[in-house]
């Protein structure tokens, strides 16, 4: 009865109608009640409202994951949710978390270790791209996207750590870009010289850096990390935004990133430009500054205090 696909719709149909009723007495930042099936495998995909996360969240659902949708949109959030379980293949809740403040990304965390057994794929997508071209600050006091990119993403894999440990084999995709530009560690904040496009291309740089460390940290758990350039210039909002005519369709972005969750012998530490492994900016390979920055991001978010 359970595995019938009309069942199945119903129960979705009225777990989301008790959700309804019920919403008023709940705080919580998850928006829909679904839950996996037994043995589902479950996914994560940061800023999944729009663009490359919503077609890998969808892409996902149509192969039968639970996936939990992410972004600060929550009607965007519902309709990809809406999308996913409408196709009668996978299921999918909503979570409104801003990357932008630490306190949501350590609420977001805590619900979703409350929330789910299992976690079989992390793929840290959201992102803000090189506009606006004003330098801005989180909720934190830190330049805005150093933290939505990258400390948030840091902070939010660590709390999601022995989730992700129970469900091995497991994995987790960075979704990084080929704009990349080496840290300069006396001015992280970009202070001076700031412009859009280094502060995109460095948290893009950070990303891989600090995929790099956490695959060699997590080889012995059967938890793959890898890191990529999805495709260049997709059709999406952050390429409409800095002005960009877009060049690559989001199709080819979702083949990419689903090479690094469903491919066997991928590895782990690896940066791909597509769907090919090659070599990422030199820093990335600069063990030092690797370590530089592991340590400063624990520092920045509290990791270094618990
Ligand atoms: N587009 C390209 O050609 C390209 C190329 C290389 C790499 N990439 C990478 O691909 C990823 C996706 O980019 P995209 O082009 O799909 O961009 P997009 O369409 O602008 O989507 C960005 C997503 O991130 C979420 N997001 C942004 N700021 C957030 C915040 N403060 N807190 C929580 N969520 C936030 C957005 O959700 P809400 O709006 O709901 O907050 C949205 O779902 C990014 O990491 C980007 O660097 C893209």
């Amino acid at each position: 009865m359970l595995f019938n696909p009309a069942a199945r719709k119903l129960m979705k149909f009225l777990t989301v109608i008790c959700f309804i009723l019920t919403s008023t007495c709940f705080s919580t930042i998850a928006y829909a009640q679904s839950t996996p099936e037994p043995a589902q495998k479950v996914a994560l995909v940061t800023g999944s409202t729009s663009g490359l996360g919503r077609a890998v969240a969808l892409r996902l659902g149509a192969m039968d994951y639970f996936v939990i949708v992410h972004g600060r949109n929550r009607e965007r959030g519902m309709e990809v949710v809406k999308e996913i379980e409408d196709s009668g293949t996978g299921g999918a809740r909503f979570y409104g978390a801003d990357l932008g403040s630490f306190d949501q990304v350590r609420e977001f965390g805590a619900a979703v270790l409350n929330d789910f057994d299992r976690l079989d794929v992390l793929i840290n997508n959201a992102g803000i791209g090189s506009a606006p071209a004003q330098r801005l600050l989180s909720e934190d006091g830190h330049e805005l996207r150093f933290q939505v990119n990258h400390l948030s993403h840091f902070l939010l894999t660590h709390l999601l750590l022995p989730l992700l440990r129970d469900s091995s084999p497991s994995r987790i995709v960075n979704v990084s870009s080929g704009a990349q530009q080496a840290i300069d560690f006396d001015d992280v904040m970009l202070e001076k010289n700031f412009s859009g496009r280094r502060a995109y291309a460095q948290s893009k740089l950070a990303q891989i850096l600090f995929t790099i460390d956490l695959a060699e940290n997590l080889m012995a758990e059967d938890i793959l990390v890898n890191t990529l350039h999805p495709a260049t210039l997709m059709d999406t909002g952050m390429v409409r935004r800095s002005g960009a005519r877009p060049r690559a369709t989001i199709a080819e972005g979702v083949d990419a990133v689903m090479q690094l969750v469903i491919a066997a012998d991928i590895g782990s530490g690896n940066y791909f430009s597509r769907q090919r492994s090659v070599r990422a900016n030199r820093q990335a390979y600069d063990a030092a500054a690797r370590a530089r920055l592991w340590a400063l991001s624990e520092e920045l978010t509290g990791l270094a205090r618990e």
